[in-house]
């Protein structure tokens, strides 16, 4: 059953449907609160993530409070919230981060996120770790969908994926260069997830999934979603998760592969994972168009910066030369305005999206966009500005050096 919904703040031109759960779902933390109900403990675990004590976690959310706006008065205008990502037109500057794993957290997984994404009218980022092979995802997309490549040790390993990603239609390339090695986690449960060959690592899930009989349904009947369509055995197979995670062991590649892995590609080509002015300049060197300022949503380092603390200083080393995305930390849309203040041409959200689909399916996602996009003009007009394309610092003030 859908019911129109109504929130506090409605965009003029906002009129189609949700369903009831999605309706729920009023900001991320409705989504979140909601995963942690509907998930076991484990799969949200996983989501929630955070290195050793979740130190960078805490610190890049909070880093968004020590950012404050200034408004400015007597100017009421509906502002516009489209720009281009890559020449691509979106209609906020939100996009969908990659996120490996989801359909364990819902069936329809990346295809759902595909769908609300292009509803939504911007972009996916499309992980490696898909439980959906691209080919399936670009029938279900409606925009366009960046494809992201976790490193598979060689570049010669990663022509096939890419060879693949390209006749798909992917409009870039995504690589993730900030987890050399896979990120260590100390709380009691994380980096458990059950993906093991056997049957008795499963069995590990099966306490907690006893207690979401409505989670544990979908996940036994969707006999597909332990396999990693990306990933195939010689005899074309697509691999189970373990043995696709097992073929990454080398997730991140020298400046020289990235180099050749972009010549490669011969495409559009964007570098994740950067928090450095030295680092964004390698990137512009090797040939990269775009660049993500990210600490991978506080899931590697754990003594990283903010992600919004040194995007200025990777903005200033860039110039014009390539464009500067930013994500990690995101939770609303006073957060993507002062990450576009600060000069990212665009943010991706991560938790955001996946707590809302674990909380109502692609309607959860397509919610959580348009809180997005709502937040975002509201806080438009709050602060006078008439365009995301005119904010820049005048309208925020931020710690020094940032
Ligand atoms: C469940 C989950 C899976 C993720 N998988 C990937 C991945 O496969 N590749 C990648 O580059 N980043 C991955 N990330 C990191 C996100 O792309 C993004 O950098 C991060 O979530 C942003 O932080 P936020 O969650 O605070 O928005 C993942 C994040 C989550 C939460």
């Amino acid at each position: 059953m859908t019911v129109r919904y109504m929130r506090y703040y409605r965009l003029p031109d906002e009129e189609h449907s949700v369903s009831r759960r999605a309706q729920r779902i009023e900001s991320h933390d409705d989504a979140h609160e909601m995963a942690r109900r509907r998930l076991p403990r484990i799969v949200y675990e996983f989501v929630e993530g955070g290195s050793e004590r979740g130190r960078a976690l805490r610190s890049t959310v909070e880093a968004f409070d020590e950012v404050e706006l200034i408004p400015r008065m007597g100017i009421f205008e509906q502002p516009e919230l489209g720009t281009t990502v890559l020449g691509h037109p979106v209609s906020f500057p939100v996009l969908t981060a990659p996120a490996g794993g989801i359909r364990l957290i819902d069936p329809a997984g990346e295809a759902a996120v595909a769908r609300a994404t292009g509803a939504a009218g911007t972009i996916q980022v499309l992980s490696t770790m898909t439980g959906f092979s691209i080919e399936d995802v670009m029938a279900s997309a409606t925009g366009p969908v960046f494809f992201q490549l976790w490193y598979p040790g060689s570049v010669e390993r990663a022509g096939e994926l890419i060879d693949r990603v390209k006749a798909a239609g992917a409009s870039a390339l995504v690589l993730t260069i900030d987890s050399p090695i896979r990120i260590p986690r100390e709380r009691s449960y994380r980096g458990r997830l059950p993906l093991g060959p056997t049957s008795v690592r499963r069995l590990r899930l099966a306490p907690d999934a006893i207690r979401r009989p409505r989670w544990l349904a979908r996940y036994a009947l969707d006999r597909d979603g332990r396999q990693m369509p990306m990933f195939r055995h010689e005899n074309g197979e697509a691999m189970a998760m373990w043995d696709a995670s097992k073929a990454l062991a080398a997730r991140t590649p020298t400046w020289d592969d990235v180099a050749e892995l972009h010549d490669r590609w011969n495409g559009p080509l964007v570098i994740k994972g950067v928090l450095t002015a030295d680092d964004a300049r390698r990137a512009v060197a090797v040939g990269a168009d775009a660049i993500v300022v990210s600490n991978h949503g506080g899931n590697f380092l754990d003594s990283a910066p903010p992600s919004l603390s040194m995007l200025g200083q990777c903005v200033d080393a860039v110039g014009d030369d390539v464009e500067v995305l930013l994500d990690s930390g995101v939770r609303r849309g006073s957060d993507v305005v002062k990450a576009v203040a600060l000069g990212a041409r665009a943010v991706l959200i991560g938790r955001s999206y996946v707590y809302a689909l674990a909380a109502a399916g692609e309607e959860g996602v397509r919610k959580i966009l348009d809180l997005y996009r709502g937040d975002i003009h509201k806080t438009m007009m709050c602060i006078g500005c008439r365009s995301v394309a005119e904010l820049d610092r005048s309208y925020i003030r931020a710690p020094k050096g940032w």
